[in-house]
């Protein structure tokens, strides 16, 4: 592995040499990373509508990730400290063997909702007897993006009952290779709703993919050793899991906690991260209670085996990245090869920035660590300037006053006086 220790130790600048090194970046890349601004506004304008600007988050890169034997620095880019080096410690402790990943076929759900039909008894036998059709027409539309391996992979159809009454649900399942599939999706519904029409009668209501990507799931496991991490850490995690198990209050939390690093790889990425956060938390509530996304348990030899698996709806190519310069910088960073291989980078990310938040919130507590480093922001925040904040938030953290008022009495000792 490149050695990527005291990474954060060192200035922004050799930062940028130590990975322009690692990822083969060139000059261009290079500027676009050093200017927090890349995004221009006449493709801004071009992405949403009545835009007035652009907001910026900082983008950090957090090291350590051995995945199935490969090396990663993982583009993050969120506004909260502490979470990039939260990952960075739990996947240098998961090592030398690091995380082991998986993900499965690209597969998402889209779904045709049918209202009002005029024989809702008959409906799953009409279905049965025209399935092959719809999958025909779909199938059609579809075939221009089969050299990207998209493919409409199956159909199926169940009434239900709704407070308006029963409705018939389609459901597809559809291939949709390294894209996102939103669009994907929702045209081959579009596509295929008028032979539906004419099939069932009735009214076509909403036509849209699912964000439950139950086929389209990532998972990663890693093992933290006893003799590394120490007996405390193994317990006060396996309470804190247990705990998130048994009650949502905290459930929830524990989930963002492991969204804090999902989203931000998601985020960095140029992809949408509603719509992994909406997957990653219906899936934690699919078919039982909301539960936690990960699960920890203590092996034959007394390590503690993390594992997480959620849904990883994300894209390498489309126009929300294509639009985006520096996803694609970050992409070349991440040195993915496809969305399945980007969806098992994620699960690793939400595994390890779990396994750092339980650590530290079940034995130190989470404010040490993370007002450390908030400690930056707080001093900025109350008048510090860039060059300062670091002084200013290493006084903080010694004097544990992160008040405002200390700022201040810090900022006069430390300012040449006029
Ligand atoms: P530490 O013990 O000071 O770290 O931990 P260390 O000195 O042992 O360093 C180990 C490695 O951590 C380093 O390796 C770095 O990779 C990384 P090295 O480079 O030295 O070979 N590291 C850093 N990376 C970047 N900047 C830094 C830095 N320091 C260490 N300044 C740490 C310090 C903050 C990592 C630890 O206390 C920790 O993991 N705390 C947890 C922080 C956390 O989870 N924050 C998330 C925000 S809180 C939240 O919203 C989520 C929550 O609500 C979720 C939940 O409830 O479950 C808590």
């Amino acid at each position: 592995m490149v050695d990527f220790s005291g990474f954060y130790k060192l200035s922004v600048k050799e930062r940028l040499e130590r990975v322009r090194l690692f990822a083969n970046l060139t000059p261009e890349d290079l500027s676009l990373l050093q200017d927090s601004g890349a995004l221009d506004l006449s493709v801004a304008d071009k992405l949403v509508e009545n835009v007035i600007g652009a907001v910026h988050l900082p983008l950090g890169l957090a090291t350590n990730f051995l995945i199935n034997n490969k090396q990663y620095v993982v583009p993050m880019a969120i506004e909260e400290p502490s979470v990039i080096a939260a990952a960075s410690k739990a996947a240098k402790l998961s090592l030398p063997s690091g995380f082991t990943a998986s993900s499965d076929d690209p597969v998402m759900i889209g779904q045709i909702q049918l209202v009002n039909l005029p024989d809702p008894s008959g409906a799953v036998s009409l279905f049965e007897s025209h399935q092959n059709e719809i999958l025909a027409v779909a199938s059609d539309f579809l075939k221009p993006k089969e050299k990207y391996g998209c493919k409409v992979l199956g159909v199926s159809g169940q009434l239900i009952d709704t407070i308006r009454g029963k409705m018939f649900i389609l459901f597809f399942q559809i291939n949709v290779g390294d894209a996102q599939g939103a669009n994907m999706i929702n045209g081959t519904l579009e596509a295929v709703s008028s032979k539906i029409r004419e099939i069932f009668g009735g009214q076509i209501r909403l036509r849209i993919l699912s964000n439950l990507a139950i086929y389209r799931k990532s998972r990663a496991s890693a093992i933290w050793k006893r003799s590394i991490v120490g007996e405390d850490v193994i317990e006060g995690v396996m309470d804190a899991y247990a705990f998130a198990e048994a009650d949502p209050y905290r459930c929830a939390t524990h989930n963002k906690g492991i969204m804090n690093g999902v989203s931000s790889v998601v985020v960095a990425t140029g992809n949408d991260w509603r719509s992994i956060e909406a997957g990653a938390h219906s899936y934690a509530a699919f078919l039982s209670t909301y539960r936690s996304l990960t699960k920890y348990w203590i092996d034959k030899n007394g390590d503690l085996v993390g594992f997480i698996e959620l849904p990883t709806a994300v894209a390498t190519v489309g126009p929300a990245i294509n639009s985006s310069p520096t996803a694609k910088t970050v992409l070349k960073i991440l040195g993915v090869k496809s969305s399945s291989e980007l969806g098992m980078v994620l699960a690793a990310v939400g595994l390890a920035n779990n396994f750092a938040a339980l650590s530290a919130l079940s034995t130190e507590g989470i404010q040490k660590g993370h007002m450390k480093l908030h400690a930056r922001a707080v001093a900025l925040n109350a008048g510090a300037k860039a060059d300062e904040a670091d002084l200013v938030a290493a006084i903080l953290s010694k004097e544990n006053d992160f008040s405002t008022a200390n700022v201040h009495k810090i900022l006069s000792r430390i300012r040449p006086q006029k």
